[in-house]
């Protein structure tokens, strides 16, 4: 049990890091576009990241995607909202490398990458810094003994709530009702998160997503003929 002394570990990522091989496109996209986006995280404990240092002064909010997945909804976001800076962190190359390929092609200014876990990045990020975070399909860790794995965590809802500023939008989607109600319990535990709005996906624009379009993880469960659910939680 993380206590103050002990705090909860900062790499705990189970996942995979490399699926098939990559293209020459794609290993180009690494060597030459991903360390001119890549986020450096401060070595020195203590130091922080500067969202105004990595985008600029002019963007309105810095928002974060965490485990993008190929990029497309982390793309979609970044195209509709060019006042915002976007983060997206993802520790696996081959949607990394989907990412960087969506950024080239729809010329994309307004992202920069952490090809990594997201709990350093958090660690690394100031109080308040932002403004909607957004965690779409993580890994469901279904097995009760892999509980602890699962991203949503006390440990993770209390580094989000350091840096999300208040007011600011937590959206979480899943097509696994037990992610659902796992959640659902974490939160209710919480005095910084407030439920918003829960919705399933299916009609979605008439239900108030149309700023919310589905992932590539989402539309293959929908093929399954499973719903995806979405949580939107607020900052206090
Ligand atoms: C099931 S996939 C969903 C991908 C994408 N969000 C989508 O909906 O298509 C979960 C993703 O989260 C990433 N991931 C897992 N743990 C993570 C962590 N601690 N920080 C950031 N990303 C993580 C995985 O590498 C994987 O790409």
């Amino acid at each position: 049990m993380p206590t103050p002394s002990n705090p909860a570990p900062l790499r705990t990522f189970y996942g995979r890091r490399k699926g098939h091989a990559l293209s020459t496109r794609q290993k180009n996209l690494l060597k030459n576009l991903l360390p001119v986006l890549a986020i450096e995280l401060p070595g020195e404990e203590g130091s922080s990241l500067d969202p105004e240092i990595l985008f600029g002064p002019d963007k309105s909010a810095c928002w974060l995607e965490i485990g993008f997945g190929k990029g497309e909804h982390l793309a979609w976001q970044a195209e509709r909202h060019p006042q915002v800076g976007f983060i997206g962190c993802e520790p696996y190359v081959n949607g990394v490398v989907g990412l960087l390929t969506r950024i080239e092609e729809q010329n994309l200014s307004n992202i920069r990458i952490c090809h990594d876990e997201a709990q350093p990045l958090l660690a690394a990020l100031p109080r308040h810094s932002l403004g909607r975070v957004f965690l779409l399909h993580p890994d469901p860790w279904q097995k009760r003994r892999h509980e602890d794995r699962r991203f949503v965590s006390q440990e993770n809802l209390d580094r989000l709530a350091y840096v999300m500023v208040s007011g600011a939008e937590l959206r979480i989607g899943t097509d696994s009702s037990q992610y659902v109600a796992w959640t659902r319990e974490q939160m209710a535990r919480r005095r910084d998160f407030r439920p918003m709005t829960e919705l399933t996906a299916a009609g979605s624009d008439s239900d108030g997503l149309d700023d919310w379009p589905p992932t590539r993880y989402e539309t293959k469960a929908e093929r399954r003929g499973h719903t995806a659910t979405r949580l939107i939680y607020k900052r206090t």
